[in-house]
């Protein structure tokens, strides 16, 4: 496997967005992480590619799946991880971002993975530092991992991306997966379409090449994929709809609404869910939902975006 992808190399030196990658780098991405699922599904799951690589996980933000994700990437392909939580760090003394990631780097850190609520975040660094920067999520702006692992699943159960019909539910305005998942989607050929309430979706939108519905049974009957996005609240300082029940009742995804299609549907969450607010249990669960098959390819993906960051030259 090495020989095969030493003969290509992405573009970038970082990952900082879906924006900064080429159809060829996405497609690099996903042969790559289609022989790491391979390889994490042996017996021996290990190898040994990154053994000579140091990586900082920096989260300043909470995390569950990407934190464990990126963590459990990194050690199956060997690489020595360092993790870092600003809620227990001199972060809480008032150091700054540039003096923490410096500190880090100085013990000899070759790449760093960077969750920050600040959009940009990720960015600021690659501009000063010397390691590779990979966006774990920046505020409301990217989550480029997460729209690789949702594109993979996508493929990996239709076969393509190209001419498929992918609809993205809820909180489109504060969602980094959402704009992720949009670039990703349209540079791989699908067709997108946003659903949600108007005051939870971005003006000129549709200059991405998005469609705009604000009617969640129509967008059902339209889509063959459904991806389902959490109401973000804790990005919410004003008010966008009446009340959960009613979000819910509107714009939620429940039973009944599948159980009106005839034809198959796949439903995505990228977690966490809030349960019965924008998807039902009885859904989340179904026999449709690739919500845990989206959480296990996402190992696979970081490990190969790794991999190729690691393995990049400058051209
Ligand atoms: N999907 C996702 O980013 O989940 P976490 O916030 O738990 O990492």
């Amino acid at each position: 496997m090495d020989k095969l992808m030493a003969q290509q190399q992405l573009s970038t030196r970082h990952l900082l967005g879906i924006k900064n990658l080429t159809r060829e780098d996405i497609e690099l991405i996903f042969h790559t992480a289609q022989s790491f699922k391979h390889i994490i599904n042996r017996p021996v799951k290990k190898t040994p590619s990154l053994r000579d690589i140091t990586i900082a996980n920096l989260f300043f933000e909470h995390s569950t799946r990407t934190r464990i994700s990126f963590e459990l990437a990194e050690k199956r392909l060997s690489a020595d991880v360092i993790n870092f939580s600003a809620a227990s760090s001199s972060v809480k003394k008032g150091e700054t971002l540039l003096d923490t990631v410096n500190n880090i780097l100085s013990m000899k850190v070759d790449m760093v993975v960077i969750r920050h609520p600040a959009p940009g975040a990720p960015h600021f660094l690659a501009r000063h530092i010397n390691a590779h920067i990979i966006n774990a999520g920046d505020g409301t702006h990217e989550h480029p991992t997460q729209a690789l692992l949702d594109a993979f699943s996508i493929r990996e159960k239709l076969g393509t991306l190209q001419g498929k019909r992918i609809a993205i539910f809820g909180d489109i305005l504060h969602s980094r997966v959402a704009l992720s998942n949009i670039l990703c989607l349209r540079k791989l050929g699908a067709q997108v379409r946003v659903c949600g309430p108007p005051t939870l979706i971005p003006k000129h939108i549709d200059a991405l090449g998005v469609e705009v519905s604000y009617d969640v049974r129509a967008s059902l009957r339209w889509c063959d994929v459904a991806n389902v996005l959490r109401i973000q609240l804790e990005r919410q300082h004003i008010k966008y709809f009446p009340s959960l029940r009613e979000y819910s009742q509107y714009f939620g995804i429940h039973k009944a609404l599948l159980d009106e299609l005839d034809k198959p549907i796949l439903i995505m969450h990228p977690g966490p869910i809030n349960r019965g607010v924008e998807i039902t249990s009885d859904v989340a669960d179904s026999e449709h939902s690739i919500i845990l098959d989206q959480v296990e390819n996402g190992v696979a993906i970081r490990m190969a975006v790794l991999y190729l960051l690691a393995s990049h030259r400058r051209l």
